[in-house]
C-alpha cells in the first residue's frame, strides 16, 4: 500500500487521526488501534492534559518512574524522582547515595544563576561609530522593556546587562547584543526570549530615528534567540572521605584504588571519546531527575557538553583529589532550570515529584540534580575500576531479557536464583532458559512468533 500525505492532519479529532494512520499506514490493523487507545489515562481530564503539551497527540508512551533514596545533600536526606528507561540508573543512584550518606552525604552550592541571550545583527559601519551610538542608547532597553520585565523585577529578578560584543573578526559585519538575565524560578526561555525581540525593535527604531548617515542607520536584525549555554548559571557538588572508607565490596586497597579512580577521571579528561561515555553517564543521572522535574533535558545536555568543552577540548565534568589520604570529588556544571512555570504546574506526575522533593526552588533542584549527577559517575567509575560494568548492569538488564523471552513468575524466579552469583549475558539466559524449559532454540524462537 502506498504511504500517503495528508492535508489538515493536526484539525482532525484524536479519534480520527488513529483512523487516519491505522487506514492508510496499517491496513487497517485494530490491534494497533487498541494499542494506541490502551495508553490513553482513564480519566479523560488528565489525558486531555496530556493531548495539548503537543500537537498531533494520538497516545501516551510510558517510562518508568522511580525513586532513588537516601541522598543526603547539604544535611538534608531527599528521595529524588527519576524518569527513565535504562535498567540500571536508578539502581546505581540509590547505590551511591546510601553510600555517600554513610561518609557524610553530599556537599552542594549553586556558584551563580545568571542566563544570557543575544540579538544577533548585521551592522554596516565603522565599529566605533555602532559603540557610541549603544552606549548612548543603552539605557533605553531597559526603560522600554520595563513592562515586560515588571514581573521578573518584583521576584527579584530581571535584565542583569546588556553589552554590544563586535564578532567581525569572525564574521564580516556580525554583531551581537548580549544581554544577562536572573529569571529567579522560572527557567525564563520565554520571559529572555520576548525580551530580546523586543531590544531588536528598539535596536532598529532608534537607529532610524537617529542623526547618523543613511548608510549607518541600515541594520539587518538576523534573529534574536536565548542561549541555551549558560556558564554562569553554575552549580558544584562535592563528596570527601578518607581513601580506607572507599574499598569495601572491593578486591583492591585503598591506595590501588584511589590510583585507579584517579587515572579513570584523567583519562576521561584529556580523551574525549572516554569522556563523552563518561559524561553520557553523568547525564543519565541528570536527564532523569530533569525529566521527572518537567525541566528541558535537551536544553541541560546541550549545555553540560559545551561546558564540558570549554577549555578546546571535550573533557570530563568531574574531578578528582586525592592528597594526604584524602579523596574528594566534585562536579562543576551549568544548569538552567525552572521549579515554576513549563511544565511543573500542568504535568501530574511532575507536580508529584516536586512535592516528593519538598518544592524546591530553582537553586535547591539544582543542587540536588548535581548530586545525582555526581553519584552516577561515582558509581560508574567505581565499577569500572574494579569489577567491571557488565556486572550490575546485566543484572538488572536479567528482568529485561526474562521479559522478551516470555518467561513466567516462576521462571524468572529460577533464573533470578540462578545468577545471583554468576555473570549474567544474553546468551547465557537464553541457554538457561531453554535448558530449563526442555526446548531448543529454534523451539523457543517459535514460541515467540
Ligand atoms: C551507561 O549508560 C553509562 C556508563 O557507560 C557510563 C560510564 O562509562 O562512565 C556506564
Amino acid at each position: 500500500m502506498t504511504k500517503k500525505s495528508v492535508k489538515g492532519f493536526s484539525k482532525l479529532s484524536k479519534e480520527a487521526k488513529i483512523e487516519w494512520i491505522a487506514n492508510e499506514y496499517l491496513d487497517g490493523d485494530e490491534e494497533c488501534v487498541g494499542l494506541l487507545k490502551s495508553y490513553w489515562h482513564n480519566d479523560a481530564k488528565v489525558q486531555k492534559i496530556h493531548d495539548e503539551f503537543i500537537e498531533n497527540t494520538i497516545s501516551n508512551f510510558y517510562v518508568p518512574f522511580g525513586i532513588a533514596p537516601n541522598f543526603l545533600i547539604n544535611n538534608e536526606i531527599f528521595c529524588v524522582p527519576m524518569a527513565i528507561e535504562e535498567s540500571s540508573v536508578v539502581a546505581a543512584a540509590s547505590k551511591n547515595a546510601t553510600f555517600w550518606m554513610n561518609r557524610g552525604g553530599f556537599k552542594a552550592e549553586v556558584v551563580s544563576t545568571t542566563k544570557v541571550g543575544h540579538v544577533h545583527f548585521a551592522w554596516y559601519g565603522e565599529y566605533e561609530t555602532l559603540l557610541g551610538f549603544f552606549e548612548s542608547i543603552k539605557h533605553k532597553f531597559v526603560e522600554q522593556t520595563n513592562d515586560l520585565t515588571e514581573n521578573m523585577r518584583k521576584r527579584g529578578g530581571g535584565i542583569l546587562d546588556i553589552q554590544l560584543v563586535n564578532k567581525t573578526d569572525d564574521e564580516p559585519n556580525y554583531y551581537q547584543l548580549m544581554a544577562k538575565f536572573e529569571t529567579c524560578e522560572a527557567m525564563g526561555a520565554n520571559f529572555i526570549n520576548s525580551i530580546l525581540e523586543e531590544f531588536s525593535k528598539i535596536l532598529q527604531g532608534e537607529l532610524e530615528n537617529s542623526d547618523l548617515s543613511e548608510a549607518d542607520k541600515k541594520v539587518m536584525v538576523i534573529m534574536c534567540i536565548l542561549s541555551n549555554y549558560t556558564p554562569e548559571c553554575l552549580v558544584r557538588a562535592e563528596v570527601s572521605c578518607p581513601i580506607e572508607s572507599l574499598t569495601e565490596g572491593t578486591d583492591l586497597s585503598p591506595e590501588e584504588f584511589a590510583k585507579k579512580f584517579e587515572q579513570a577521571i584523567h583519562v576521561a579528561k584529556i580523551e574525549p571519546y572516554r569522556a563523552t561515555t563518561h559524561n553520557k553517564g553523568i547525564f543519565n543521572g541528570i536527564d532523569a531527575v530533569v525529566i521527572a522535574t518537567g525541566n528541558d533535558f535537551r536544553a541541560i545536555e546541550a549545555c553540560g557538553h559545551t561546558y564540558a568543552a570549554k577549555d578546546g577540548s571535550y573533557s570530563s565534568l568531574t574531578h578528582v583529589d586525592i592528597t594526604n589520604g584524602n579523596f574528594r570529588f566534585w562536579i562543576e556544571v551549568p544548569m538552567a532550570l525552572g521549579t515554576i512555570g513549563g511544565l511543573t504546574a500542568l504535568h501530574p506526575m511532575v507536580k508529584f515529584a516536586h512535592q516528593l522533593l519538598g518544592k524546591p526552588n530553582a537553586a535547591q533542584l539544582m543542587k540536588i540534580i548535581a548530586c545525582v549527577g555526581l553519584a552516577q559517575n561515582f558509581g560508574a567509575v567505581r565499577s569500572l575500576v574494579t569489577t567491571g560494568i557488565q556486572k550490575g548492569h546485566m543484572k538488572m538488564h536479567l528482568l529485561n531479557i526474562i521479559n522478551q523471552l516470555g518467561g513466567t513468575a516462576e521462571e524468572r524466579k529460577i533464573i533470578k536464583d540462578h545468577f545471583s552469583d554468576k555473570v549474567v549475558s544474553h546468551k547465557a539466559v537464553v541457554d538457561y532458559f531453554c535448558a530449563l524449559r526442555g526446548i531448543t532454540q529454534e523451539e523457543l524462537q517459535n514460541q515467540n512468533k
